[in-house]
């Protein structure tokens, strides 16, 4: 099987997970790793086996050994990364959220189009099994006919301004960063779109939320009820009510167990994931896949779906008044 050759922008927190998949999982190479600082790119290197280390993004997109670049830098900055990529041939997964808002998703999505490139948003819980099972069980009508979704993530993250999360220049808030999963995952459920879409949130002196709540009405009369936050601990679970019973998902962002209840609370069938390496391999793979069948979007996040859920976004801080400094024209 062919090997894919992978390539790193930013050497962060979640850039350090995607590694720590990439280099235990087979057929796949790290291949080269950037950061804006020489120093901290050849540290980074180092505890992934050393792979080429470059002090510039450009570098790394110019790099004509790799198939393909992980982004996970922060939100601000994912358009203009991915536009150097693409621009270089070179096919991109890009972390969530996509973009800052419709706008930027929708010019990446035709910018990788005009140079035929692969392009995905790296939204993990999608792949994993628990997730794909949970869809197997909604299908099979395990709960009957669904009702409503209670879907939530939030954290708690000391306030600091310089932070990302509550960087008013790093876009952040609780809705891009940790809202995108539960909008994300709520309409990945349903197959579907919401018809209509109300919000509200509570906001830092420099505009960003630092919770919110979201409520989607889908045109088959599904409600579902949808929180996040960076201050609160709001929750990490997806609870879906059906007509029969219902299913829990706990951490569902990232689960590796998730189980059917019938109407009495009795618990039906339980899935539990083993063996996983940290659980970005799933997302991984897929990109391989996509790669060595030279696919240009993958079929489980194919990009409308990823301008949907950006639009979504968009929707939901018009209505908050809520515009980003890159925003202002
Ligand atoms: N999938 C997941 O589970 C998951 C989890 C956490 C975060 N995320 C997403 O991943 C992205 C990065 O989050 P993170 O928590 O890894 O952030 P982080 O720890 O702050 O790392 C971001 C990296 O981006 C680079 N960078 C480029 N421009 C920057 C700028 N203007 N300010 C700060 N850093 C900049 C830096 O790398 P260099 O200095 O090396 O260039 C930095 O180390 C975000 O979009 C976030 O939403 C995803």
């Amino acid at each position: 099987m062919r090997t894919i050759k992978w390539g790193i922008i930013g050497t962060g927190s979640i850039s350090t997970s995607f590694a720590k998949a990439l280099t235990q999982m087979e057929y796949t190479e790290l291949t080269a790793v950037a950061s804006r600082d020489l120093t901290k790119a050849k540290e980074f290197a180092g505890k992934f086996g050393n792979p080429k280390a470059y002090g510039s993004y450009e570098e790394l997109a110019q790099d004509t050994e790799i198939d393909v670049i992980y982004i996970g830098t922060p939100h601000t900055e994912h358009k203009p990364n991915a536009e150097l990529c693409i621009k270089n041939k070179k096919a991109v997964l890009c972390e969530k959220p996509f973009t800052l808002n419709g706008k930027e998703a929708k010019y990446l999505i035709d910018l990788a189009k005009e140079h035929k490139v692969f392009l995905m948003e790296a939204m993990w819980t999608k792949f994993l099994p628990v997730t794909k099972k949970v869809k197997e069980w909604l299908a099979m009508e395990m709960i009957g006919k669904v009702k409503k979704l209670q879907v939530g993530f939030g954290f708690t993250v000391p306030y600091d301004e310089s932070s990302r999360l509550y960087n008013y220049d790093l876009a952040g808030g609780a809705l891009l960063d940790a809202g995108v999963y539960p909008i994300t995952y709520a309409v990945h459920l349903m197959e579907k779109l919401p018809v209509q879409v109300f919000s509200t949130g509570v906001f830092l002196k420099n505009g960003v939320d630092e919770q919110n709540c979201v409520l989607f009405k889908f045109d088959n009369d599904v409600l579902a009820t949808i929180s996040s936050a960076i201050n609160a601990e709001v929750g990490q679970e997806a609870i879906i009510i059906g007509e029969k019973g219902r299913i829990i998902i706990k951490n569902f962002w990232n689960a590796d167990k998730a189980s059917v209840y019938d109407k009495d609370g009795k618990e039906i069938e339980t899935f539990v994931e083993s063996g996983r390496i940290n659980g970005y391999e799933f997302e991984a793979y897929e990109v391989n896949e996509c790669i060595r069948n030279s696919k240009l979007e993958s079929d489980m996040i194919p990009l409308q779906d990823t301008l949907d859920i950006m639009k979504i976004m968009d929707g939901i801080r018009a209505d908050w008044g809520l515009k980003y400094r890159q925003e202002m024209e």
